[in-house]
C-alpha cells in the first residue's frame, strides 16, 4: 500500500493529513498561528509560523501514523492564496507576509490599472487590479518600504515558501501563481508586460508548474526535520481553492463546490476560458492542466462566525470545553433557536472589506435593523445568514456568465454545520452535497501528488478513484421563499451605504 501526504497552509493554521493510496485518512495534525492586524483593514502572518506548523505537523503525523517513510509515495501543498513573501539572496525571509485579506493597497491598485490599462489587465490576468492580489501588496514595498524592495531576490506565494524549506527548490504552480497578477492566465506562464511595470525581475519567480508535476524533492535537511524521505517528491499542489475542488472531485463542467473557510468562495469548474468583463468574480487556472476556474469570494465568511465567537461567546467558549465539544456546535444549537430572517435583523460580513460582487475595500461590517427583542442568538444566525447571502452574489454573477453548475458540494467549516448547509440548499435552491472526506484541500493536494507519483494517470481518474459523495440536503421549499424575501432586503443594503464606508 502506498501513502500520500496533504499539507493544507490556512489562515488560521496549517493541517496536514495522511492519506492511503484509495483516499482513506490515515491520520491528521494540525496546528494554529496568529494573524497579525497592525491597522484597520491590515492583515499580516510569518512565514516561519507557516514552517514550523508544516514541519510539526508532517513530523507528528509520520510519526503517529507508524508508516514507512518510503511507503509516502508524494506530497502535495495547498494554500491561502495571495501572500507576499519576499526573500533576499540568502534565502532570508525579509518582512512579514502581507496576506490575502489586507486591504492597505487601494492607491497601488489605481497605479497598476493606470499604468497597463484596465481592460488589457483584465485581458492578460483575467482579473481586475485588486487588492488582495499579490501585484499591488509589491509594489506597495517598492513605494513604502524601498530598502526591502532593494534587498528582494524572491517572491513566493505562502504555500511555496513551505515547498522552499521542504525542498530548497524555488518553484509554484499556476494555480496559486494566477492570484499573483502576474501570470498570462489564458497562456499559463509570466506575463513580461505585468513584470515590467511592477518593476519585477522573472528570476525573483520560481518556476512555474502545472499542479500535479513534480517540482522537487525532500531535501536531506527537511528530512531531518520531519522524519520524510529524501525520495517522496513534492508536486507542485494548488491554491486552496483549487486544491478543494480536486479534493471534493469538482474537477469538470456542471460541478461545482461552495466553502466556508475564513474566507467563503463559490468555485466552478470550466474547461474553457470564461471571464467576467466586470471583474466581479476571478478567473484562474485550475488544478486540472489545460482548465480553469471561475469563482467568487466573500471575504469574511467563517472569519465572521469566528470573530463573533471569540469577541461574544467566552460563556459558550467555557462550556464547550467542559463538554468536550466543539463552541461552534453550541451556536449552532442556538441560531435554530431564531427563525429565517433572525427576527429581521441583518449582517453584511464586509469585516475585511469585500470582492464579489462589489469589488470594494472601504465596507465593512454591519449589523442593520437591532432591536432591543434582539437576543444572541439573532445575532448570531444573522451573521450566518450574511455570509450565505453574500455567498449568493457569488452564484448570481456566475449564472450571468452562464455557469449554472448542476451539482454544488458544501466544504471548509462551516460546510460541516448542518444548519450552515440547510441555509444554504434553501438560500441556492439547489441541494448540496458533502464529499465522505472532510478533508477538501488536503485531500485535493494528495490526490495531485498521486498523479504527480505516477499512482494515477490523471487528476479526473484519481479523483473517481479517491472521492466518494457521502450525503445531500434537499432545500425545503416552504423555506425558501422566506429567504428569497430577505435577501432582495439584504441586496439594497450596501448600494444604501457604499458613500458612508467610502467617508469612513
Ligand atoms: C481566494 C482567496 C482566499 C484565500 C484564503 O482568492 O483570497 O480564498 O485563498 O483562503
Amino acid at each position: 500500500m502506498k501513502y500520500l501526504l496533504g499539507v493544507d497552509l490556512g489562515t488560521s493554521g496549517t493541517k496536514t493529513v495522511l492519506f492511503a493510496q484509495d483516499g482513506r485518512a490515515i491520520g491528521s495534525a494540525s496546528q494554529e498561528y496568529p494573524l497579525f492586524q497592525p491597522r484597520n483593514g491590515w492583515a499580516e502572518q510569518n512565514p516561519d509560523d507557516w514552517w514550523q506548523a508544516a514541519r510539526n505537523t508532517i513530523a507528528r503525523v509520520v510519526r503517529d501514523s507508524g508508516v514507512d517513510p518510503e511507503d509516502i509515495a508524494g506530497l502535495g501543498i495547498s494554500g491561502q492564496m495571495h501572500g507576499l513573501v519576499m526573500l533576499d539572496e540568502n534565502g532570508e525571509v525579509l518582512r512579514p507576509s502581507i496576506i490575502w485579506c489586507d486591504q492597505r493597497t487601494g492607491a497601488e491598485c489605481e497605479e497598476i490599472t493606470r499604468l497597463v490599462g484596465a481592460e488589457r489587465v483584465i485581458q492578460i490576468t483575467a482579473n481586475p487590479v485588486l487588492t488582495g492580489f499579490t501585484a499591488s501588496k509589491i509594489l506597495w514595498v517598492k513605494k513604502h518600504e524601498p530598502d526591502v524592495f532593494a534587498r528582494c531576490r524572491h517572491i513566493l506565494l505562502p504555500k511555496d515558501y513551505v515547498r522552499y524549506r521542504l525542498t530548497g527548490d524555488f518553484a509554484t504552480e499556476v494555480s496559486d501563481a494566477s492570484g499573483m497578477q502576474l501570470l498570462d492566465v489564458p497562456n499559463r506562464c509570466w506575463s513580461p508586460v505585468m513584470l515590467e511595470a511592477l518593476g519585477v525581475d522573472e528570476r525573483w519567480l520560481g518556476k512555474v508548474y502545472e499542479s500535479p508535476e513534480i517540482t522537487g524533492y525532500i531535501s536531506p535537511q527537511a528530512a531531518a526535520a520531519t522524519g520524510l524521505s529524501t525520495r517522496t517528491p513534492v508536486v507542485g499542489g494548488a491554491g486552496d481553492n483549487a486544491a478543494a475542488a480536486v479534493g471534493t472531485g469538482v474537477v469538470a463542467d456542471g460541478r461545482a463546490f461552495t466553502t466556508i473557510g475564513t474566507s467563503g468562495v463559490v468555485f466552478a469548474h470550466t474547461d474553457c476560458l470564461s471571464i467576467d468583463p466586470k471583474g466581479r468574480v476571478h478567473t484562474f487556472c485550475c488544478a486540472v492542466p489545460g482548465a480553469w476556474h471561475v469563482m467568487g469570494v466573500t471575504q469574511a465568511a467563517g472569519l465572521s462566525l469566528k470573530w463573533f465567537r471569540d469577541t461574544f461567546c467566552q460563556a459558550e467558549i467555557e462550556t464547550a470545553k467542559g463538554m468536550g465539544v466543539d463552541p461552534y456546535d453550541l451556536m449552532n444549537a442556538q441560531v435554530s433557536q431564531s427563525p429565517i430572517g433572525a427576527n429581521r435583523l441583518f449582517y453584511l460580513p464586509y469585516l475585511m472589506g469585500e470582492r464579489t460582487p462589489h469589488l470594494d475595500p472601504d465596507c465593512r461590517g454591519v449589523f442593520f435593523g437591532l432591536s432591543a427583542m434582539h437576543q444572541k442568538r439573532d445575532l448570531m444566525r444573522a451573521v450566518m445568514e450574511g455570509v450565505t447571502y453574500s455567498l449568493k452574489d457569488c452564484l448570481n454573477v456566475l449564472a450571468e456568465m452562464g455557469v449554472t453548475p448542476r451539482r454544488m458540494l458544501a466544504c471548509g467549516g462551516g460546510g460541516r454545520s448542518e444548519v450552515w448547509r440547510q441555509m444554504l440548499a434553501d438560500v441556492f435552491g439547489c441541494p448540496i452535497c458533502v464529499a465522505q472526506s472532510s478533508e477538501g484541500p488536503a485531500l485535493g493536494a494528495a490526490i495531485l501528488a498521486g498523479v504527480g507519483a505516477g499512482l494515477y494517470p490523471s487528476v479526473r481518474q484519481a479523483c473517481d478513484s479517491m472521492i466518494h459523495v457521502a450525503s445531500s440536503q434537499e432545500p425545503n421549499m416552504q423555506n425558501a421563499p422566506l429567504y428569497a424575501e430577505r435577501y432582495e432586503v439584504y441586496r439594497t443594503l450596501y448600494p444604501a451605504m457604499k458613500d458612508a464606508f467610502a467617508r469612513l
